[in-house]
């Protein structure tokens, strides 16, 4: 790995921390709260692959497995992954290299790269994907139904959608840029 790659790895996992110093926004009928740290995720995807997007998330991880306080609001610690939120940090790990994966599939198929393979590829993983995981997890976590946990997690959609969206948008114009000096 060339010291550029390190660069990027190392910067993505600071700006995915960063973005924890924006609050958390509470919501009454789950104990997930809307943040900003999954539009940094969703960034590593686009931005650095499946491979550095992955190891930027995995560091991210191990910081929150030992105790920094790296996740929005300040809070860390191995507890964080068997809370309510631990469906989502379990599929932040997995969005990379899926994000990455559908990407090349729509370009395949629509023969090139856009904003709109770009875009659909982030929701399928950051939404669909991700929400998949999390909805089994908080309804075993809380004792609650797979229909009311389906119900409770849709609180979330439009900001994501709106997230996807403008992360869709910095990396259809930061790509060609980060692609041509690879
Ligand atoms: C944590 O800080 O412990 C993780 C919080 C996870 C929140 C998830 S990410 C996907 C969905 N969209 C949001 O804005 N919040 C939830």
């Amino acid at each position: 790995m060339k010291t550029r790659d390190v660069t990027q790895i190392a910067l993505m996992t600071a700006l995915i921390i960063a973005l924890a110093f924006v609050p958390a926004i509470p919501v009454a009928i789950i104990p997930v709260p809307i943040v900003l740290q999954n539009f940094g995720i969703m960034l590593a995807g686009l931005l650095l692959g499946g491979k550095k997007g992955t190891i930027s998330v995995a560091i991210l991880m191990v910081m929150v497995a030992v105790g920094l306080p790296v996740l929005t609001g300040g809070h860390g610690g191995a507890i964080s992954f068997i809370g309510p939120s631990g469906g989502y940090l379990l599929s932040w790990l997995l969005m990379p290299s899926l994000m990455a994966l559908f990407n090349r599939l729509l370009s395949k198929l629509f023969a090139k790269t856009s904003f709109w393979n770009i875009l659909i590829s982030t929701i399928i993983v950051s939404i669909l994907v991700s929400y998949a995981i999390a909805i089994v997890w908080i309804s075993v976590q809380m004792h609650i139904t797979l229909q009311q946990s389906l119900l409770a997690n849709m609180v979330f959609i439009p900001g994501d959608v709106i997230k996807a969206i403008i992360a869709a948008f910095i990396a259809q114009r930061l790509l060609p840029i980060i692609n041509k000096n690879a």
